[in-house]
């Protein structure tokens, strides 16, 4: 599956492909992610529930997306067809637990989405009570927020087809979605789930190394970040990255001067140490 989100943008805008009530427990960074995606494809914010605990950061997202918010779980479930699980890894089994029964008794065949790393799809099994409930493990990443994200997608046991859609569907509006089996999620994490951050980082160093050489904080900010932005969208061309490398570093040139100073220091390593790092601990998250 590999959908662009610019494709179906505004599709909710007709009743019929209104996908219900929308439950998003935990409205933190992830959970705002989609809001925002989801307001912004035309997903009625008055069919989106969002939760948190705290009553400041509800009032906030009620105001910037003017969806239902409050802080209670089984309300937001009740009646839900979806329900995000977009709390932190250590709080998605107790949460489950709390909603488990509104989930076998209202009308609603409700599927659970849960956003967490680590959380593997044979424990929220466990955790609800309902046999059947239809659960999906996806790792999503920030840049949703702009509607740029990725969403790795494992969809468990008791997903229909039709259930399946509607998920796809809906999480293609904030970015692209790749299914993939759950065994290969944690390897997924460490490439785009925690991939923004790597890429933050670089562009941090390659803008203090900018200043360092003379330019002004502004102009290698700007330097910097339009040249990701650039890179970024010849990557999403049919080039590899391997030859667009190839094509900007001429022979005996420049630019090769500074990529074998980077094979020198070691960047590759650090990329393969880094990431085995992150699905490993991402793998321990769930408990
Ligand atoms: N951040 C990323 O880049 C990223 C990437 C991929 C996946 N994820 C996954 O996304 C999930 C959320 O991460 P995050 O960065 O968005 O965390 P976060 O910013 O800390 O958000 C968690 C939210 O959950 C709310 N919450 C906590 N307990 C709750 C409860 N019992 N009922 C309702 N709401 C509750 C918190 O509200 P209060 O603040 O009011 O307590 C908070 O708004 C994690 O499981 C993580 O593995 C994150």
């Amino acid at each position: 599956m590999d959908n662009n989100n610019n494709a179906v943008t505004d599709q909710f805008d007709s009743p019929e492909a209104n996908p219900g009530k929308i439950a998003v427990i935990g409205g933190g960074n992830i959970g705002e992610a989609l809001v925002a995606g989801l307001v912004k494809a035309g997903v009625d914010p008055n069919s989106i529930f969002v939760t948190n605990r705290r009553s400041e950061r509800s009032a906030e997202l009620a105001e910037r997306y003017g969806v239902v918010t409050g802080s209670d779980n089984v309300e937001a479930v009740s009646g839900a067809s979806l329900c995000f699980l977009c709390v932190k890894p250590a709080q998605v089994i107790d949460v489950i637990g709390e909603i488990s029964e509104t989930l076998t008794h209202h009308d609603e065949q409700t599927a659970l989405v849960s956003m967490a790393a680590g959380v593997t799809l044979a424990a929220m099994e466990s955790a609800v009570s309902a046999a059947g409930t239809p659960l999906v493990r996806v790792m999503p990443n920030t840049p949703m927020l702009v509607g740029k994200g990725v969403h790795v997608v494992a969809c468990g046991r008791y997903v229909d087809d039709e259930t399946r859609q509607r998920v796809l569907r809906l999480l293609a509006v904030t970015g692209k979605v790749v299914e993939i089996p759950e065994k290969l999620i944690d390897a997924a994490t460490a490439v785009s789930g925690a991939g923004p951050a790597y890429f933050f980082l670089f562009t941090e160093a390659l803008i203090d190394a900018g200043v360092a050489l003379g330019l002004t904080r502004d102009v290698a900010e700007e330097l910097a970040a339009a040249t990701v932005w650039g890179s970024g969208e010849m990557l999403m061309g049919d080039d590899s990255a391997a030859a667009l490398r190839y094509a900007v570093t001429s022979p005996g040139g420049s630019t090769f001067r500074g990529i074998r100073e980077l094979e020198e220091s070691g960047v590759r390593g650090a990329i393969f140490r880094a990431t085995e790092a992150v699905a490993e601990r991402s793998a321990g998250l769930g408990g």
